[in-house]
């Protein structure tokens, strides 16, 4: 835990001063952005975690792609919420997760700007700025915001999660929201500030830590079919877990196949 914060520490420094000096942002492919600050991020995180633990694996977002199935595994994004930093949106994060045997034991989200931080670890619970959290305890859709994500997608992913956007409003939710950052997402529904939140399609970086911290908060996190997460690309679906069956079943519904 010591050596996440630290490298998230040193990740969001590089992060902070970007998005205050300005960079040049680039294109990866449609619609995916991507600058010095995200690289030159996780170079920093993966060097602090490898000073310590030198033949750990690290999977990270832009340049690390040890295996996934390492006994000793990071998984980091160095900015998640790149499309917000790029347009001066000051909600963004690093990510860092630390698996054993393929089961999370801690994680890290660190809002550089914001200077918030989400910390869990295993059988420990989730924590926000020093304080315990806890998942909402709403058991109805009509007491709920729900938060989702769209992927780099203009077709059919898109047009699926704008369909299960509309069946959601017509169970009556309070409301929908996209910040732009999945790693935020996950720990708003910790923190109990959405009910659920669901995306189609996500990079491990982009869950590993959340999906921990929402299980530490007392809530249930899987794929949008309903089954266990795998550490890669997957859809993902997290609730406070009283609504975890009845999102679901919407969701589900207009999963892409192989989502
Ligand atoms: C993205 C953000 C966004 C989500 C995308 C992710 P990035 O990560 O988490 O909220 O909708 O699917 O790829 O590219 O900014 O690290
Ligand atoms: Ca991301
Ligand atoms: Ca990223």
């Amino acid at each position: 835990m010591q050596i996440a914060v630290a490298a998230a520490r040193a990740g969001g420094a590089i992060v902070a001063r970007y998005f205050r000096d300005g960079v040049e942002i680039r294109t990866k492919e449609s619609f995916n952005l991507v600058s010095d600050a995200d690289v030159e991020s996780e170079h920093m995180i993966a060097e602090t975690i490898r000073r310590e633990f030198p033949k750990h694996a690290v999977l990270g977002e832009e340049a690390h792609q040890d295996r996934a199935d390492s006994e000793h595994l990071w998984i980091i994004d160095p900015l998640d919420g790149t499309n917000n930093f790029a347009h001066d949106i000051p909600h963004f994060a690093v990510s860092i997760a630390y698996y054993r045997k393929g089961e999370p034991q801690c994680g890290v989200i660190y809002n550089p700007i914001r200077d918030d931080w989400y910390l869990t670890e295993r059988g420990q619970g989730a924590w926000y700025n020093g304080q315990r959290v806890h998942v909402g305890k709403q058991k109805l859709l009509t007491e709920v915001i729900i938060g989702t994500g769209f992927f780099y997608d203009r077709g059919k992913m898109m047009e699926s999660t704008l369909d299960a956007i509309r069946e959601l409003f017509q169970q009556q939710i309070h409301g929908i929201r996209r910040f732009g950052a999945a790693s935020l997402d996950l720990c708003a529904v910790g923190c109990g500030s959405f009910g659920a939140f669901f995306e189609y399609e996500l990079g491990a970086w982009d869950f590993a830590a959340g999906r921990l911290f929402v299980e530490e908060a007392g809530g249930r996190v899987t794929t949008c079919a309903g089954t266990p997460l795998p550490i890669g690309k997957s859809s993902v679906l997290a609730t406070n877990g009283e609504l975890h069956n009845a999102v679901q079943q919407i969701v589900a519904k207009h999963l892409p196949q192989s989502k």
